[in-house]
């Protein structure tokens, strides 16, 4: 292997971070756009055929805390409609704006008054419901679903590789970057385990992989973008500081 990933772990700051701000800032959302994980079809053909066994005309999907789209327009594909909302003004800024029936809106996730009760089909939260209020979000998805509608939450774990050296690698700076984890992101590295859903129906898919091929480049920007990588900088925007090279 000629290039490691070196962790200069003077430069770490926990507990210095505002969360309103973790997710804003021009250049943290651009990094976003092009290096976080894209979700796989499978997922959302598999949220689909779910929905579609209570609702099966899926008029009209809700993506909270959407950030730049990126679990918004795989769904795009199976709904009418599917409007993305998120906080973040940069991350709506940097959503597509060419998909005709996806919408994007800066908004909180328990709070869409541009939204009728009892009009939606799904609810989706992907890689967000650990971020989001939620209580108040659920109360905000049983408005506005119809009968029967879908709460679909998804995320992912720790990247791993199948070149050993490199797995060794990732996981040692991973384990480490989460053992700075505020407690927000305990539960989506938990895969959710301890999270109870008043509601029927409830299935659980652990067998689903995203694959991708990344460079080591890639994943160094991959981890600079990981919202836990801005805990440790205090701010909002990928820095190089946390990420250097060696031989
Ligand atoms: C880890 S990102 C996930 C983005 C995208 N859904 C994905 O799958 O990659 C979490 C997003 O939730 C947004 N967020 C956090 N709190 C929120 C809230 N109360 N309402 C709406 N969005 C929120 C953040 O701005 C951020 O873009």
């Amino acid at each position: 292997m000629d290039t490691a990933l070196l962790f200069q772990s003077s430069h770490l700051v926990p507990g210095n971070v505002d969360k309103s701000k973790m997710f804003l800032g021009m250049d943290h959302s651009k990094v976003y756009v092009e290096h976080r994980p894209r979700y796989t079809d499978e997922l959302f053909k598999t949220i689909a055929d779910y929905c579609k066994e209570t609702n099966p005309d899926l008029n009209l999907a809700v993506d909270v805390g959407c950030g730049p789209g990126t679990s918004t327009i795989g769904l795009a594909k199976y709904f009418q409609k599917v409007i993305g909302i998120d906080i973040s003004e940069t991350q709506i800024a940097c959503a597509p704006k060419d998909i005709p029936n996806c919408e994007f809106k800066v908004g909180y996730s328990d709070k869409l008054p541009f939204i009728e009760a009892g009009t939606v089909d799904l609810f989706c939260c992907g890689s967000s419901f650990h971020w989001l209020p939620q209580k108040e979000t659920l109360a905000e998805a049983d408005r506005v679903l119809k009968p029967g509608g879908t709460i679909a939450i998804f995320g992912y774990d720790f990247p791993c590789c199948d070149i050993p050296e490199v797995e060794a690698c990732l996981q040692s700076i991973w384990t480490r970057i989460f053992s700075f984890a505020p407690k927000e992101a305990a539960p989506a590295l938990e895969r959710f385990r301890g999270l109870e859903l008043p509601y029927p129906g409830l299935i659980r898919n652990d067998e689903m992989k995203l694959q991708m091929n990344y460079t080591v480049e890639r994943n160094i920007e991959f981890l600079r973008v990981h919202t836990l990588s801005t805990c440790l900088h205090g701010e909002a925007h990928p820095t190089p500081r946390l990420f250097g090279r060696c031989c």
